[in-house]
Protein backbone atom coordinates (compact mmCIF):
# COMPACT_ATOMS: atom_id res chain seq x y z
CA UNK A 1 0.00 0.00 0.00
CA UNK A 2 1.23 3.71 -0.76
CA UNK A 3 0.48 6.91 0.71
CA UNK A 4 -0.89 7.27 -2.96
CA UNK A 5 -3.37 4.79 -2.74
CA UNK A 6 -7.00 5.61 -2.55
CA UNK A 7 -8.32 3.42 -0.21
CA UNK A 8 -6.07 4.89 2.40
CA UNK A 9 -7.54 8.53 1.31
CA UNK A 10 -10.76 7.35 1.61
CA UNK A 11 -10.52 6.17 4.80
CA UNK A 12 -8.45 9.02 6.07
CA UNK A 13 -9.72 12.28 4.11
CA UNK A 14 -7.36 14.06 5.96
CA UNK A 15 -4.16 12.12 5.00
CA UNK A 16 -3.92 13.94 1.68
CA UNK A 17 -1.87 12.17 -1.58
CA UNK A 18 -0.32 14.59 -2.73
CA UNK A 19 3.59 15.11 -2.76
CA UNK A 20 3.32 18.48 -1.40
CA UNK A 21 2.17 16.59 1.73
CA UNK A 22 3.91 13.00 1.54
CA UNK A 23 7.48 14.68 1.22
CA UNK A 24 7.77 16.42 4.61
CA UNK A 25 5.40 13.06 5.92
CA UNK A 26 7.68 10.78 4.90
CA UNK A 27 10.80 12.68 6.00
CA UNK A 28 9.33 12.97 9.67
CA UNK A 29 9.07 9.47 9.38
CA UNK A 30 12.23 8.07 8.51
CA UNK A 31 13.76 10.92 10.92
CA UNK A 32 12.32 9.24 13.45
CA UNK A 33 12.53 5.51 12.31
CA UNK A 34 14.99 3.80 14.81
CA UNK A 35 16.67 1.58 11.76
CA UNK A 36 20.12 3.71 10.34
CA UNK A 37 19.30 5.26 7.86
CA UNK A 38 21.60 7.66 5.29
CA UNK A 39 21.29 8.91 1.76
CA UNK A 40 24.82 9.40 -0.03
CA UNK A 41 25.90 9.89 -3.71
CA UNK A 42 27.67 8.32 -5.81
CA UNK A 43 31.04 9.69 -4.24
CA UNK A 44 29.33 8.23 -1.10
CA UNK A 45 28.67 11.72 0.10
CA UNK A 46 26.36 11.71 2.95
CA UNK A 47 23.32 13.70 1.78
CA UNK A 48 20.75 12.15 4.38
CA UNK A 49 21.39 10.87 7.83
CA UNK A 50 18.86 10.10 10.61
CA UNK A 51 18.99 10.01 13.70
CA UNK A 52 19.35 6.59 14.12
CA UNK A 53 22.12 6.04 11.71
CA UNK A 54 23.88 8.60 13.89
CA UNK A 55 23.43 7.17 16.83
CA UNK A 56 25.00 3.95 15.27
CA UNK A 57 27.69 5.81 13.32
CA UNK A 58 29.10 6.90 16.46
CA UNK A 59 29.06 3.14 17.97
CA UNK A 60 30.99 2.49 14.37
CA UNK A 61 33.45 5.21 15.06
CA UNK A 62 33.11 6.54 18.56
CA UNK A 63 35.57 9.32 16.88
CA UNK A 64 32.79 10.58 14.59
CA UNK A 65 30.57 11.34 17.88
CA UNK A 66 29.88 14.72 17.61
CA UNK A 67 31.03 15.78 14.64
CA UNK A 68 29.41 16.70 11.31
CA UNK A 69 29.84 13.01 8.73
CA UNK A 70 30.43 14.13 5.67
CA UNK A 71 30.99 10.88 4.21
CA UNK A 72 30.13 7.22 4.48
CA UNK A 73 33.96 7.15 5.34
CA UNK A 74 32.86 8.72 8.70
CA UNK A 75 30.57 5.91 9.42
CA UNK A 76 33.39 3.21 8.64
CA UNK A 77 35.58 2.32 5.74
CA UNK A 78 34.06 -0.86 5.32
CA UNK A 79 30.30 -0.15 5.37
CA UNK A 80 29.31 -0.33 1.56
CA UNK A 81 31.22 -2.37 -0.45
CA UNK A 82 32.52 -1.21 -3.90
CA UNK A 83 30.41 -4.62 -5.49
CA UNK A 84 27.55 -3.36 -3.85
CA UNK A 85 27.10 -0.04 -4.81
CA UNK A 86 27.97 -1.34 -8.72
CA UNK A 87 25.33 -4.05 -7.54
CA UNK A 88 22.91 -1.35 -6.75
CA UNK A 89 23.54 0.87 -9.73
CA UNK A 90 23.13 -2.27 -12.00
CA UNK A 91 19.98 -3.99 -10.40
CA UNK A 92 18.61 -0.89 -8.61
CA UNK A 93 19.30 -2.91 -4.81
CA UNK A 94 21.62 -4.87 -3.12
CA UNK A 95 21.33 -6.51 0.30
CA UNK A 96 23.78 -8.13 1.97
CA UNK A 97 25.67 -8.51 5.53
CA UNK A 98 28.66 -6.65 5.59
CA UNK A 99 31.31 -7.44 8.57
CA UNK A 100 32.99 -4.89 10.37
CA UNK A 101 35.68 -4.79 12.96
CA UNK A 102 35.02 -1.58 15.12
CA UNK A 103 37.83 0.16 17.38
CA UNK A 104 36.98 -2.11 20.63
CA UNK A 105 38.62 -4.68 18.68
CA UNK A 106 35.10 -6.75 18.23
CA UNK A 107 33.25 -7.42 15.06
CA UNK A 108 29.93 -7.01 13.77
CA UNK A 109 28.12 -8.36 11.40
CA UNK A 110 25.34 -5.75 9.72
CA UNK A 111 22.69 -6.09 7.54
CA UNK A 112 22.96 -3.68 5.48
CA UNK A 113 20.46 -2.47 2.05
CA UNK A 114 21.17 -0.19 -0.39
CA UNK A 115 18.87 1.11 -3.18
CA UNK A 116 19.77 3.68 -6.28
CA UNK A 117 16.64 6.11 -5.72
CA UNK A 118 17.85 8.59 -8.05
CA UNK A 119 15.65 9.01 -11.62
CA UNK A 120 18.80 7.49 -13.47
CA UNK A 121 19.56 4.84 -11.27
CA UNK A 122 23.12 6.03 -10.65
CA UNK A 123 22.45 7.82 -7.62
CA UNK A 124 21.84 9.08 -5.06
CA UNK A 125 21.71 5.79 -3.00
CA UNK A 126 19.32 5.07 -0.06
CA UNK A 127 20.83 2.87 2.75
CA UNK A 128 19.36 1.27 6.03
CA UNK A 129 21.80 -0.43 8.42
CA UNK A 130 21.03 -3.01 11.25
CA UNK A 131 23.73 -4.81 13.42
CA UNK A 132 22.40 -8.28 13.61
CA UNK A 133 25.09 -9.18 15.55
CA UNK A 134 23.07 -10.29 18.74
CA UNK A 135 20.79 -12.38 15.83
CA UNK A 136 23.87 -14.32 14.85
CA UNK A 137 25.25 -15.11 18.54
CA UNK A 138 21.59 -16.27 18.99
CA UNK A 139 21.43 -18.20 15.93
CA UNK A 140 24.89 -19.81 16.48
CA UNK A 141 23.92 -20.43 20.19
CA UNK A 142 20.47 -22.02 19.09
CA UNK A 143 22.46 -24.10 16.36
CA UNK A 144 24.98 -25.47 19.00
CA UNK A 145 22.05 -26.05 21.10
CA UNK A 146 20.46 -27.72 18.14
CA UNK A 147 23.87 -29.78 17.56
CA UNK A 148 23.84 -30.78 21.38
CA UNK A 149 20.20 -32.01 21.35
CA UNK A 150 20.39 -33.83 18.30
CA UNK A 151 23.57 -35.65 19.93
CA UNK A 152 22.14 -36.39 23.04
CA UNK A 153 19.18 -37.64 21.41
CA UNK A 154 21.30 -40.14 19.16
CA UNK A 155 22.33 -41.24 22.13
CA UNK A 156 19.44 -41.56 24.16
CA UNK A 157 18.27 -43.69 20.82
CA UNK A 158 21.55 -45.91 20.49
CA UNK A 159 20.51 -46.25 24.89
CA UNK A 160 16.98 -47.18 24.13
CA UNK A 161 18.40 -50.05 21.18
CA UNK A 162 20.45 -51.43 23.81
CA UNK A 163 18.00 -51.82 26.50
CA UNK A 164 15.72 -53.54 23.93
CA UNK A 165 18.23 -55.87 22.77
CA UNK A 166 19.43 -56.56 26.19
CA UNK A 167 16.03 -56.94 27.49
CA UNK A 168 15.72 -59.17 24.62
CA UNK A 169 18.43 -61.27 25.30
CA UNK A 170 17.38 -61.56 28.68
CA UNK A 171 14.01 -63.09 28.03
CA UNK A 172 15.54 -65.13 25.45
CA UNK A 173 18.00 -66.42 27.73
CA UNK A 174 15.68 -67.36 30.51
CA UNK A 175 13.73 -69.19 27.41
CA UNK A 176 17.09 -70.52 26.16
CA UNK A 177 18.62 -71.85 29.93
CA UNK A 178 15.17 -73.78 30.42
CA UNK A 179 15.78 -75.23 26.75
CA UNK A 180 18.98 -75.98 27.22
CA UNK A 181 18.41 -77.52 30.82
CA UNK A 182 15.48 -79.69 29.60
CA UNK A 183 17.43 -81.18 26.69
CA UNK A 184 20.82 -81.26 28.22
CA UNK A 185 19.86 -84.58 30.09
CA UNK A 186 18.12 -86.72 27.55
CA UNK A 187 20.90 -85.79 24.71
CA UNK A 188 23.62 -86.92 27.13
CA UNK A 189 22.09 -90.18 27.26
CA UNK A 190 21.32 -90.34 24.06
CA UNK A 191 24.95 -89.83 23.01
CA UNK A 192 26.69 -91.61 25.57
CA UNK A 193 24.48 -95.05 24.13
CA UNK A 194 25.08 -94.15 20.97
CA UNK A 195 29.17 -94.64 21.39
CA UNK A 196 28.09 -98.08 23.37
CA UNK A 197 26.37 -99.30 20.24
CA UNK A 198 28.72 -97.75 18.13
CA UNK A 199 31.34 -100.13 19.71
CA UNK A 200 28.15 -102.83 20.01
CA UNK A 201 27.34 -102.90 16.22
CA UNK A 202 31.16 -103.38 15.37
CA UNK A 203 30.90 -106.29 18.04
CA UNK A 204 28.33 -107.58 16.22
CA UNK A 205 29.51 -107.20 12.83
CA UNK A 206 33.21 -108.90 13.35
CA UNK A 207 30.67 -112.11 15.10
CA UNK A 208 28.75 -111.99 11.76
CA UNK A 209 32.11 -112.37 9.72
CA UNK A 210 34.14 -114.67 12.02
CA UNK A 211 30.31 -117.32 11.82
CA UNK A 212 31.03 -116.87 8.02
CA UNK A 213 34.10 -117.65 7.67
CA UNK A 214 34.27 -120.41 10.49
CA UNK A 215 30.81 -121.72 8.63
CA UNK A 216 33.10 -121.89 5.44
CA UNK A 217 35.72 -123.61 6.74
CA UNK A 218 33.74 -126.94 7.90
CA UNK A 219 32.95 -127.76 4.43
CA UNK A 220 28.92 -127.76 5.45
CA UNK A 221 27.58 -126.41 1.56
CA UNK A 222 24.08 -126.64 3.33
CA UNK A 223 24.90 -123.98 6.11
CA UNK A 224 27.03 -121.96 4.00
CA UNK A 225 24.06 -122.13 1.47
CA UNK A 226 21.29 -121.01 4.66
CA UNK A 227 24.08 -118.29 5.77
CA UNK A 228 24.74 -116.97 2.02
CA UNK A 229 21.03 -117.28 1.54
CA UNK A 230 20.46 -115.02 5.01
CA UNK A 231 23.46 -112.76 4.00
CA UNK A 232 21.28 -112.33 0.61
CA UNK A 233 17.97 -111.50 2.18
CA UNK A 234 19.23 -109.19 5.00
CA UNK A 235 21.80 -107.64 2.51
CA UNK A 236 24.26 -108.04 5.25
CA UNK A 237 27.17 -106.79 3.29
CA UNK A 238 25.04 -103.42 2.64
CA UNK A 239 24.33 -103.28 5.76
CA UNK A 240 27.96 -104.18 7.44
CA UNK A 241 28.89 -101.09 5.06
CA UNK A 242 25.99 -98.68 5.75
CA UNK A 243 25.18 -99.22 9.35
CA UNK A 244 28.68 -98.04 10.70
CA UNK A 245 28.39 -94.74 8.83
CA UNK A 246 24.50 -93.88 9.98
CA UNK A 247 25.90 -94.10 13.79
CA UNK A 248 28.76 -91.91 12.64
CA UNK A 249 26.43 -89.39 10.75
CA UNK A 250 24.09 -89.93 13.94
CA UNK A 251 26.67 -89.41 16.62
CA UNK A 252 27.70 -86.17 14.20
CA UNK A 253 24.20 -84.92 14.42
CA UNK A 254 23.92 -85.69 18.31
CA UNK A 255 27.60 -83.54 18.77
CA UNK A 256 26.12 -80.71 17.02
CA UNK A 257 22.89 -80.45 19.39
CA UNK A 258 25.44 -80.89 22.31
CA UNK A 259 27.34 -78.04 21.05
CA UNK A 260 23.84 -75.76 20.31
CA UNK A 261 22.87 -77.17 23.80
CA UNK A 262 26.51 -75.68 25.33
CA UNK A 263 25.90 -72.05 23.29
CA UNK A 264 22.41 -71.92 24.67
CA UNK A 265 23.88 -72.99 28.06
CA UNK A 266 27.06 -69.90 27.53
CA UNK A 267 24.23 -67.53 25.64
CA UNK A 268 22.36 -67.52 29.12
CA UNK A 269 25.03 -68.19 31.50
CA UNK A 270 24.00 -66.76 35.04
CA UNK A 271 26.27 -69.78 36.94
CA UNK A 272 28.73 -66.99 37.12
CA UNK A 273 31.35 -70.45 37.55
CA UNK A 274 34.52 -67.98 36.35
CA UNK A 275 35.99 -65.76 38.23
CA UNK A 276 36.59 -62.42 37.05
CA UNK A 277 40.53 -61.16 36.79
CA UNK A 278 42.98 -58.98 34.71
CA UNK A 279 44.26 -60.59 32.02
CA UNK A 280 45.98 -60.31 28.56
CA UNK A 281 43.52 -59.84 25.51
CA UNK A 282 46.49 -60.29 23.29
CA UNK A 283 46.99 -63.65 24.96
CA UNK A 284 43.49 -64.70 24.73
CA UNK A 285 43.50 -63.14 20.67
CA UNK A 286 46.47 -65.84 20.45
CA UNK A 287 45.16 -68.83 21.74
CA UNK A 288 41.62 -68.54 20.00
CA UNK A 289 43.59 -67.66 16.71
CA UNK A 290 45.47 -71.05 17.43
CA UNK A 291 41.83 -72.88 18.05
CA UNK A 292 40.17 -71.66 14.98
CA UNK A 293 43.34 -71.91 12.65
CA UNK A 294 42.48 -75.17 11.44
CA UNK A 295 39.36 -74.08 10.02
CA UNK A 296 40.75 -71.08 8.13
CA UNK A 297 43.71 -72.17 7.24
CA UNK A 298 43.19 -73.13 3.43
CA UNK A 299 41.53 -69.92 2.43
CA UNK A 300 42.81 -67.00 4.97
CA UNK A 301 45.56 -65.30 5.87
CA UNK A 302 45.84 -63.42 9.24
CA UNK A 303 47.46 -59.82 9.61
CA UNK A 304 47.73 -58.71 13.16
CA UNK A 305 48.36 -55.00 14.09
CA UNK A 306 48.46 -55.11 17.85
CA UNK A 307 49.26 -52.37 19.56
CA UNK A 308 50.12 -52.04 23.27
CA UNK A 309 47.05 -53.32 25.29
CA UNK A 310 47.45 -52.56 29.30
CA UNK A 311 45.85 -55.78 31.38
CA UNK A 312 41.99 -55.91 31.74
CA UNK A 313 39.50 -56.99 34.15
CA UNK A 314 38.14 -59.40 31.91
CA UNK A 315 36.19 -63.62 31.96
CA UNK A 316 38.68 -64.40 29.66
CA UNK A 317 37.19 -67.64 28.41
CA UNK A 318 34.15 -65.77 27.54
CA UNK A 319 36.03 -63.01 25.78
CA UNK A 320 37.81 -65.75 23.86
CA UNK A 321 34.42 -67.29 23.03
CA UNK A 322 33.93 -63.76 21.50
CA UNK A 323 36.82 -64.10 19.42
CA UNK A 324 36.00 -67.30 18.51
CA UNK A 325 32.59 -66.13 16.98
CA UNK A 326 33.73 -63.48 15.39
CA UNK A 327 36.58 -65.00 13.75
CA UNK A 328 34.63 -68.07 12.34
CA UNK A 329 32.41 -65.75 10.85
CA UNK A 330 35.09 -63.67 9.47
CA UNK A 331 36.30 -67.24 7.65
CA UNK A 332 32.87 -68.38 6.46
CA UNK A 333 32.44 -64.87 4.88
CA UNK A 334 35.80 -65.65 3.17
CA UNK A 335 34.28 -67.55 0.02
CA UNK A 336 37.46 -68.70 -1.91
CA UNK A 337 40.89 -66.89 -0.61
CA UNK A 338 40.86 -63.48 1.64
CA UNK A 339 42.54 -61.89 4.50
CA UNK A 340 41.50 -61.22 8.06
CA UNK A 341 43.04 -58.29 9.95
CA UNK A 342 43.10 -58.42 13.74
CA UNK A 343 43.88 -55.02 15.48
CA UNK A 344 44.04 -53.70 18.82
CA UNK A 345 44.37 -50.23 20.44
CA UNK A 346 43.30 -48.10 23.31
CA UNK A 347 41.52 -45.47 23.33
CA UNK A 348 41.16 -43.15 26.68
CA UNK A 349 40.75 -45.92 29.45
CA UNK A 350 39.35 -48.73 27.19
CA UNK A 351 40.83 -51.11 25.00
CA UNK A 352 39.74 -51.93 21.57
CA UNK A 353 39.91 -55.01 19.11
CA UNK A 354 38.80 -54.58 15.84
CA UNK A 355 38.53 -58.04 13.43
CA UNK A 356 37.93 -57.18 9.63
CA UNK A 357 37.59 -59.37 6.50
CA UNK A 358 37.51 -59.11 2.73
CA UNK A 359 34.72 -61.68 2.79
CA UNK A 360 31.10 -61.31 1.13
CA UNK A 361 30.12 -58.47 3.48
CA UNK A 362 26.45 -58.41 4.73
CA UNK A 363 23.99 -56.27 2.86
CA UNK A 364 22.01 -53.32 4.71
CA UNK A 365 19.03 -55.13 4.83
CA UNK A 366 20.49 -58.12 7.10
CA UNK A 367 22.70 -55.63 9.01
CA UNK A 368 20.33 -54.96 11.87
CA UNK A 369 19.17 -58.05 12.74
CA UNK A 370 22.67 -59.87 13.19
CA UNK A 371 22.65 -59.87 16.87
CA UNK A 372 19.18 -61.07 17.11
CA UNK A 373 19.49 -65.36 18.78
CA UNK A 374 18.87 -67.39 15.97
CA UNK A 375 19.20 -64.93 13.09
CA UNK A 376 21.56 -66.78 10.22
CA UNK A 377 21.42 -66.45 6.73
CA UNK A 378 23.71 -69.55 6.62
CA UNK A 379 22.28 -72.69 5.35
CA UNK A 380 20.48 -75.01 7.12
CA UNK A 381 22.28 -77.23 9.80
CA UNK A 382 25.61 -74.74 9.70
CA UNK A 383 24.47 -71.69 11.58
CA UNK A 384 22.89 -71.58 14.56
CA UNK A 385 22.75 -67.80 14.67
CA UNK A 386 23.73 -67.74 18.09
CA UNK A 387 27.34 -66.19 17.91
CA UNK A 388 27.09 -62.65 17.58
CA UNK A 389 24.03 -63.14 20.50
CA UNK A 390 26.15 -64.58 22.67
CA UNK A 391 29.29 -62.35 21.84
CA UNK A 392 26.79 -59.27 22.39
CA UNK A 393 25.80 -60.57 25.82
CA UNK A 394 29.28 -61.22 26.78
CA UNK A 395 30.46 -57.86 25.56
CA UNK A 396 27.77 -56.01 27.66
CA UNK A 397 28.48 -58.47 30.77
CA UNK A 398 31.89 -56.52 30.57
CA UNK A 399 30.20 -52.88 30.31
CA UNK A 400 31.69 -52.82 26.69
CA UNK A 401 30.65 -52.41 23.08
CA UNK A 402 30.36 -54.08 19.93
CA UNK A 403 29.68 -52.26 16.58
CA UNK A 404 29.64 -54.02 13.12
CA UNK A 405 30.05 -52.38 9.95
CA UNK A 406 30.09 -53.89 6.30
CA UNK A 407 30.37 -53.18 2.89
CA UNK A 408 28.27 -56.17 0.60
CA UNK A 409 30.64 -57.31 -1.75
CA UNK A 410 34.21 -55.89 0.20
CA UNK A 411 34.34 -57.14 3.55
CA UNK A 412 32.91 -56.48 7.16
CA UNK A 413 34.82 -54.65 10.11
CA UNK A 414 33.31 -55.71 13.47
CA UNK A 415 34.74 -53.80 16.86
CA UNK A 416 34.41 -54.20 20.18
CA UNK A 417 35.17 -52.09 22.69
CA UNK A 418 36.01 -53.30 26.50
CA UNK A 419 37.28 -50.57 29.93
CA UNK A 420 40.33 -51.91 31.54
CA UNK A 421 38.74 -51.58 34.80
CA UNK A 422 35.22 -52.96 35.62
CA UNK A 423 33.10 -50.55 38.25
CA UNK A 424 33.20 -51.75 41.63
CA UNK A 425 30.34 -54.05 42.19
N1 LIG B 1 32.08 -61.30 9.08
C1 LIG B 1 30.86 -61.51 8.54
N2 LIG B 1 30.68 -61.40 7.19
C2 LIG B 1 29.45 -61.59 6.66
N3 LIG B 1 28.34 -61.90 7.36
C3 LIG B 1 28.46 -62.00 8.70
C4 LIG B 1 29.71 -61.82 9.36
N4 LIG B 1 29.51 -61.97 10.68
C5 LIG B 1 28.19 -62.25 10.84
N5 LIG B 1 27.57 -62.28 9.65
C6 LIG B 1 26.13 -62.49 9.41
O1 LIG B 1 25.46 -62.51 10.66
C7 LIG B 1 24.72 -63.70 10.81
C8 LIG B 1 24.66 -64.08 12.26
O2 LIG B 1 25.97 -64.42 12.72
P1 LIG B 1 26.09 -65.39 13.96
O3 LIG B 1 27.53 -65.59 14.21
O4 LIG B 1 25.25 -64.85 15.06
O5 LIG B 1 25.39 -66.71 13.46
P2 LIG B 1 25.93 -67.77 12.39
O6 LIG B 1 27.36 -67.52 12.07
O7 LIG B 1 24.97 -67.73 11.25
O8 LIG B 1 25.75 -69.12 13.18
P3 LIG B 1 26.67 -69.64 14.42
O9 LIG B 1 27.70 -68.61 14.71
O10 LIG B 1 25.71 -69.78 15.56
O11 LIG B 1 27.23 -70.92 13.95
C9 LIG B 1 25.42 -64.70 9.93
O12 LIG B 1 24.55 -65.73 9.51
C10 LIG B 1 25.85 -63.83 8.75
O13 LIG B 1 24.79 -63.60 7.86
MG1 LIG C 1 28.77 -67.29 13.61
Amino acid sequence: MTLDDPCIARRHPAFLPTDALAAPCLRALVDKCDVATLVFDAEQRVLYANEAAIVFAGMLNPESRGRHLESIADWHAALVPAAALHLATVKGSWTGEVLVCVPSGQQRILLAQISAIGPDGAGPFGMSVRDITPDYARETELRERNAELEVANTRLKGAQEQIVQSEKLASIGQLAAGVAHEINNPIGYVNSNLSTLQQYVTNLLTAIDTYTRALAETGDQAGVAQDEEIRRRFDIDFLAVDLPQLLVESREGIERVCKIVRDLKDFSRRDGSEAWVRADVHRGLESTLNIVWNELKYKTQIVRSFGELPLIDCLPSELNQVFMNVLMNAGQAITERGVITVSTGTTGDRIWIAIGDDGEGISADVLPRIFDPFFTTKPVGSGTGLGLAISYGIVAKHNGTIEISSLPGQGTMLRIELPVEQPPN
